[in-house]
């Protein structure tokens, strides 16, 4: 490592698969941009230089040229001592995963509706209030205990970045306190006090939809990044809905849609028609839903933790990704319809029952995830981009869907500092 002051700088190399998101160059054909043999030159938390480790030497030399001015020879004779080397053993490095839709900050847990669903009972958008109850009694500080253990969660098994949604709290102060604490580990914060009605507004869901774009949203903007509204029938109306979001992105937050997960219906549509960033789940689409997002900038976020956790039938991304369709995936952890933090799963369910390749798969929880939060800076390894890195112990991406439920992640860089 550099002494104190000087840049930080880190050498991954003997990298046998590199993939890097990044299709600009000689690298393979497909989505990943793959590159052999490869290194990756981190210098202060960002990527700085990608290549072919046999070049590496020379790549660092170079940078450190141009960083300092100092001649090259010199460099030459000292990067040994400047950069902390690793070594990847020849095996696969990827971008961290980038998880764009979870809701991390609840209180207690719904394993007892789970067991139901499993010996046959159905999944319905009402069981979120339970959890509504559970987050009102917990503590500030039992729910960022719990939000710092779902952080190494995510670490551990190779997510660098991560949206969080509020939606387990529906009153004003109950919503404003969970986007705060979501703040406090992630940028990524979207205020969804349109999860559901709440009990309290059970026959009167209009004036909760006033609550939510008035008082409500002036609390929370300040907190958050997007607004997200849950479109469907037992929720939203496509009309509550707009309101909503058309108030959101009034305040300047961008706009999320959970929409087509428990039958067709018009959050696809709305999304499209008001530029979302993302419209997830997509589990039930009509052909000119599917004709709609071809057509626009709106990326399909899929939520395969969903489909496997209530026993529902998965969204094809095959129909999406051939007709054109950005798609991520993203885990959706929550206490109800999904409990898995997992990104490494969410592949391996996509590759084996949502017609997607491993690479397929894989850039959609990277690059794909990336789009669906509008972020240019994450997703992928290029220089100029965080240096999120996960190591696997693995020698390609393709181990990811073949090995389920194997743990593969050996190491994660987030912004080059080690985080697990
Ligand atoms: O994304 N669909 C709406 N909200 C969550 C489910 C939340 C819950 O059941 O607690 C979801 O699946
Ligand atoms: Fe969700």
């Amino acid at each position: 490592m550099s002494d104190g002051g000087a840049v930080q700088r880190m050498l991954l190399t003997n990298i046998g698969e590199l993939v890097t998101n990044d299709p600009t160059d000689d690298r393979d054909g497909g989505p990943l941009g793959i590159l052999r043999d490869a290194a990756v030159l981190v210098e202060d938390g960002r990527i700085s230089w990608v290549g072919h480790a046999a070049h590496a030497a020379e790549g660092v030399a170079a940078r450190a040229e141009r960083d300092t001015r100092r001649e090259a020879d010199e460099h030459r004779a000292t990067w040994d001592a400047e950069v902390d080397v690793v070594d990847a053993g020849g095996r696969a490095v990827m971008p961290g995963f980038v998880d764009s839709h979870t809701h991390l900050v609840f209180g207690g847990d719904r394993a007892d509706e789970f067991a139901a669903r499993m010996a046959g009972r159905r999944y319905e958008a009402g069981g979120i209030r339970s959890t509504v109850a559970a987050t009102r009694a917990a503590t500030d500080d039992e729910l960022r205990a719990r939000l710092a253990g779902f952080v190494a969660e995510l670490h551990a098994q190779g997510t660098t970045t991560f949206e969080i949604k509020s939606g387990y709290g529906l009153s004003v102060e109950a919503e404003e306190r969970l986007v705060r604490l979501a703040r406090e580990v992630t940028d990524e914060v979207t205020f969804l006090g349109a999860h559901v009605v709440p009990a309290d507004y059970a026959d009167r869901p209009d004036a909760y939809v006033d609550l939510v774009i008035g008082e409500m949203l002036t609390a929370c903007a300040p907190h958050s990044r997007w607004i997200d509204a849950f479109c469907e029938r037992g929720a939203f109306t496509p009309e509550q809905s707009r309101r909503v979001l058309e108030a959101g992105r009034a305040v300047g937050l961008g706009v999320r849609v959970h929409g087509n997960q428990l039958g067709e219906g018009g959050g696809v549509r709305l999304a499209v028609e008001l530029g979302a960033a993302s419209v997830d789940h997509c589990t039930y689409l009509s052909d000119a839903d599917v004709a709609a997002l071809a057509a626009s900038d709106t990326v399909a976020t899929l939520l395969p933790g969903v489909e496997f956790s209530t026993r529902q039938l998965y969204p094809d991304a095959r129909r999406l990704i051939d007709a054109g369709v950005a798609v991520a995936l993203a885990s959706d952890c929550n206490p109800g319809s999904s409990f898995t933090s997992s990104m490494p799963f969410c592949i391996a369910v996509a590759v084996r029952d949502m017609g997607m390749t491993p690479a397929e798969a894989v850039w959609a929880s990277t690059a794909g995830g990336a789009a669906a939060l509008q972020r240019t800076d994450v997703g992928a390894i290029r220089p100029g981009a965080c240096a999120d890195l996960v190591l696997l112990d693995a020698p390609s991406h393709v181990h990811l869907a073949y090995r389920p439920g194997v743990p593969l992640v050996a190491c994660v860089w987030k912004d080059g500092a080690v985080v697990a």
